[in-house]
């Protein structure tokens, strides 16, 4: 790990609250950084403040600032701005802007509600653009800042299922690829992160295409990385100032390369995984 590198940036972390956030959290703390945490759950974001604080090894006068928490739902845009001035205000700059948040889905296109589709592009995606979008001119005033963004091995290809997710962390990149030539001059860097499966609650707190909660942890999440390597990898990536990285095994690494290079063969798969795997999610949907 580059702590060097990452000093006493000040990094804002949306969804800090649990899962991969709350390993970024953790571990960008005890790099040095100065982090300040959002989600919509404020006891959760206490919990990780004081969970990180505890298990620490830097003493605190090595790192005399103890995480900030503040409420944050990425649905309510109207609130964006006066969050992003708040978050601002507290050192009066952010360095870094983790872009972590996020809600998956598990659905039928043709079954699912519209509402979905539109809720999901607002958190994973919107929310995050009105947010960068808030603090970008503050970061080019300052002469640096670093935009991460938590997208997906599914930002890059469509799999049965899942697609206002996958169209969510589609849009994400297509969004700060063009972003990152925008602010390459004015010393603002963009990272965008691809994850495979991580072992966190995100399949637990998917939404269904009627809009209830899924409920259930699938195998591939149960089977995922640790969202503590997950986190390692990304602040790697981050002192290292990729453009982009994909965090996952050869499989996911294989269907991005096949997506791209025999995309005939990576949608005759698709075909097959999705008539496989249509029964066990209309069992899954009885079950709730
Ligand atoms: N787990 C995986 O397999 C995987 C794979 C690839 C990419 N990712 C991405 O990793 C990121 C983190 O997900 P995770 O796996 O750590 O899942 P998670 O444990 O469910 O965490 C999701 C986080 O997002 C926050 N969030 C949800 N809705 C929000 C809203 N409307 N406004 C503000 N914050 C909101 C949640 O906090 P509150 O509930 O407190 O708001 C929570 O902190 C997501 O972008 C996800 O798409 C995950
Ligand atoms: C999932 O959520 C439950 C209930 O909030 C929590 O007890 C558990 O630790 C979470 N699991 C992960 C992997 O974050």
């Amino acid at each position: 790990m580059c702590s060097a590198s990452l000093g006493i940036n000040v990094v804002l972390i949306t969804g800090g609250s649990s899962g991969l956030g709350e390993a970024l959290a953790r571990q960008f703390y005890n790099a040095g950084c100065r982090v300040i945490l959002a989600s919509r759950r404020l006891d959760e974001l206490n919990r990780v403040r004081s969970n990180i604080m505890k298990n620490s090894k830097l003493v605190p006068f090595q790192n005399v600032y103890p995480p900030v928490v503040l409420k944050l739902d990425l649905a309510d845009l109207q609130n964006v701005p006066s969050f992003a001035d708040e978050a601002w205000k507290i050192y009066h700059r952010i360095d870094i802007l983790v872009n972590n948040a996020g809600i998956s889905y598990r659905g039928e296109v043709m079954t699912t509600n519209l509402e979905i589709d539109l809720k999901l592009m607002i958190v994973n995606y919107i929310g995050h653009t009105a947010l960068t979008k808030c603090l970008l001119s503050a970061m080019v005033e300052q002469g640096n800042g670093h935009i991460v963004v938590i997208s997906s091995v599914q930002g890059k290809l469509g799999i049965p299922f899942r697609s206002a997710y996958s169209a969510s962390k589609h849009a994400l990149e297509g969004f700060f690829d063009t972003l990152r030539a925008e602010v390459a001059d004015y010393n603002v860097k963009v990272t965008v992160v691809s994850p495979g499966y991580i072992r966190t609650n995100l399949s637990v707190n998917a939404l269904t295409g009627d809009g209830r909660v899924y409920g259930l942890t699938d195998p591939t999440t149960a089977n995922g990385m640790s969202p503590n390597y997950a986190a390692s990898e990304i602040l790697e990536s981050v002192a290292a100032e990729d453009e982009e990285v994909v965090i996952a095994g050869f499989g996911a690494k294989t269907a991005i390369l096949l997506r791209a290079l025999w995309p005939s063969m990576y949608f005759k798969i698709m075909n097959s995984r999705a008539r496989r795997g249509r029964p066990n999610l209309l069992n899954k949907a009885k079950e709730q």
